[in-house]
């Protein structure tokens, strides 16, 4: 490998500069800031301010080691593991006293018949029986169903884009930098092939792993839930919109089966055992909406949402119409949806649930009580989007699961105001009331729930830095909402600060930490705090809840979380600045005296992002997503070839599994 110097940047699943936000609703232009004479150290203020309201740190931490050089378990967070440092590197790196071992590796075989994986050789139909390529989201449902075991079950994982740069030769053409740049251009030349290739390579992986008696993990080959679900994929469309003129195309006229699913991200496991898993950046498939009638939805829409004006980066169009919006004006509608899939049923259709409305999906953390309705919270990862919450019209029965298999279908999508002074409040987006009527524009359920953004515009909705995960305390029950980073935020004429997004611009991220009324997560108000407002310790704008910040293991990009048992948060990042380190997966206690102190303890290779941790249910086992190794590179000069290295030719993306080194069975934290 030589040096990354001359290297182009090829990074094209996220569009988080993208300015396509509405003007719409509320928020102040930064103009409106200067015109009430706030200054340009505004961002601090408005920090100092909302932690008046909002931090809960004891600022305490005196008595603590820094998390760089051990760190005793002192108030029952069970963590007791010395903080790796901040570094770079072509390895997955975890903290003393544990392994890191590949589990699903793109290519590797699902199916006893799965054919012998070939990087110079790849096909469609092989590929249709591997595992996909940029995993994401992982969730373990144990086996057998309702055991609670934590050495078999079964692993889901999103598989959410594909980078053809890094998969196959010959697919980029390397030309001189343009005017003004250093890097070489390079532009995307895909085959019809090698496009059957890359949908296939999308979607889901439903695998049945084991653990055996030396602790090890291995994917059961002949297990009978193990499946694919890709971009070629049969997927119904349910709820309201389903049916609608809307999401009418000629391949479907009846708007009620989808081919496929897209840039599957974050997602969640319900109480009952089905995962949602959100389809995010679907916007870069499109192309040609400079063809549409600019009066109409699907170009309104379009604009939006983001979906291309001309040629898609992809090129996908070239091979399929229905990527096409001169030919499919209406496709774009199918995609951008919550999907559920029951891996407990291999032969079940996946469904694409549009109650729950469309947009950049992310998070899908439910919460369940038997006998009540369930809250499932998403967020909207865009810049200067929304969080929402769904509340199931019907209620959860904990003894009866085909009962609560279409719950997701009739409910109440919500989307969050934050106010000022610390409370919040749940908007229901129902047609008919307050904004969102047929004078309007919205006509029917329908026609809010494809255009879920122009209603949460409509509604004053509170816009957001880049909602990502979402996920619930399992100890406490209260709500971590993460916003990667905003850096457009009060930069030119763009919105500025409010509580909720208190840095202007927001190059770091943070969580913020929701407790819905009476603990009832049906709630339609709340009470919210800035947790964690991330970035180097040394910034003044970044507070740890309060806690030493010169012994945290500082971190920027919050992307993905999950809980362990014992009530700690574990946050992955996606695009971490501090110190200029690879992303990784931090450990923080979320109550007592440890609250905030963040420790580093996993980290992965260069070019990747950290994404999609969950643990066993005795938390013994993590896994954790190590998606687009070697981004930047392409094929013919890779960044690096892990975790294959020097027996490989291109980088894998995988998902790994930590256990302790002294005994894989015991919890990771804890004991
Ligand atoms: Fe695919 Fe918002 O991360
Ligand atoms: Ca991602
Ligand atoms: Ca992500």
């Amino acid at each position: 490998m030589t040096s990354t110097e001359s290297r182009p940047a090829v990074r094209i699943e996220h569009a988080e500069d993208e300015k396509i936000y509405s003007t719409a609703g509320r928020g102040q232009t930064f103009g409106e800031i200067l015109a009430r004479r706030l200054s340009r150290r505004d961002g601090l203020k408005g920090l100092a301010a909302a932690s008046a309201i909002t931090l809960a740190g004891s600022g305490m931490g005196a008595r603590f080691t820094s998390a760089q050089g051990g760190t005793p378990a002192a108030d029952g967070t069970g963590i007791s593991f010395e903080a790796i440092a901040n570094g770079v590197g072509n390895e997955a790196v975890v903290a003393a006293g544990y392994q890191v071992r590949p589990l699903l590796v793109w290519g590797d075989p699902l199916f006893a018949d799965s054919p012998k994986f070939d990087v110079m050789a790849q096909t469609a139909a092989a590929q249709a029986k591997q595992v996909g390529y940029n995993c994401d989201f992982t969730g373990f449902i144990p086996l057998p169903v309702g055991s609670g075991n934590s050495d078999h079950g079964l692993l889901v994982v999103n598989h959410e884009y594909t980078n053809g740069e890094l998969m196959f030769p010959d697919y980029t053409t390397v030309g001189p930098p343009a005017e003004g740049e250093t890097d070489p251009t390079i532009t995307f030349k895909p085959t019809k092939e090698l496009v059957d290739v890359e949908l296939e390579a999308h979607g889901m992986s439903v695998v049945e792993i084991k653990r055996d008696d030396q602790g090890q993990w291995s994917v059961v080959l002949d297990g009978k839930y193990n499946r694919r679900i890709t971009a070629t994929t049969e997927i119904d469309l349910t709820g309201p919109a389903a049916g609608t003129d809307l999401v009418r195309t000629s391949a479907d006229p009846d708007g009620k089966t989808v081919i496929g699913t897209l840039n599957n991200c974050a997602g969640g496991v319900t109480p009952w055992g089905t995962v949602v898993s959100g389809e995010e950046n679907f916007n870069q498939y499109f192309a040609n909406a400079s063809l549409l009638d600019p009066e109409s939805i699907q170009a309104l829409s379009a604009a939006r949402y983001g979906v291309n004006e001309e040629a898609s980066e992809r090129q996908w169009e070239s091979f399929y119409d229905r990527f096409d919006l001169a030919k499919e004006p209406n496709e774009p509608f199918r995609f951008g949806w919550a999907v559920e899939i029951d891996p407990l049923d291999p032969k079940s259709t996946p469904k694409k649930r549009t109650a729950l409305g469309r947009n950049k999906h992310e998070g899908h953390t439910s919460v369940a009580v038997d006998g009540k309705p369930v809250a499932i919270y998403g967020g909207d990862d865009q810049a200067f989007d929304y969080a929402y919450k769904f509340v199931t019209a019907g209620s959860y029965s904990a003894s009866d699961r085909k009962a609560n298999l279409d719950l997701l279908d009739d409910g109440t999508l919500h989307v969050a105001i934050f106010n000022e002074d610390g409370t919040g409040e749940w908007v229901p987006l129902v047609q008919g009331q307050g904004e969102l009527t047929e004078a309007n524009g919205f006509a029917t359920q329908a026609d809010i729930l494809v255009n879920t953004r122009l209603a949460a515009d409509a509604v004053g909705a509170t816009k957001m830095d880049r909602c990502e995960d979402f996920e619930t305390n399992p100890v406490t029950g209260k709500v971590y909402l993460v916003c990667t980073y905003n850096n457009n935020r009060g930069v030119e004429d763009n919105y500025g600060i409010d509580a909720a997004n208190p840095r202007a611009p927001n190059k770091y991220g943070h969580v913020i930490e929701i407790t819905e009324m009476d603990n009832d997560h049906t709630s339609t108000s709340f009470e919210w705090a800035l947790f964690i407002t991330a970035g180097p310790a040394d910034d003044q704008t970044t507070d740890y809840a309060g806690f030493d910040k010169s012994l945290v293991s500082a971190f920027s990009a919050p992307d993905n979380v999950t809980f362990d048992n014992l009530g700690n948060v574990w946050i992955s990042t996606d695009g971490n600045k501090v110190d200029d380190a690879n992303d990784g997966l931090f450990a923080v206690p979320t109550e007592g005296e440890e609250r905030g102190f963040a420790r580093r303890f996993f980290q992965v290779p260069d070019g990747a992002e950290c994404s999609g941790p969950s643990f066993t249910p005795d938390n013994s086992s993590l896994f954790i997503s190590v998606q687009h190794p070697g981004e930047g590179g392409y094929f013919e000069e890779q960044v690096n070839t892990w975790p294959d290295n020097k027996n490989g030719v291109a980088p894998r993306p995988s998902v790994v599994v930590v256990t302790r080194t002294d005994d894989p069975t015991k919890a990771i934290v804890g004991s």
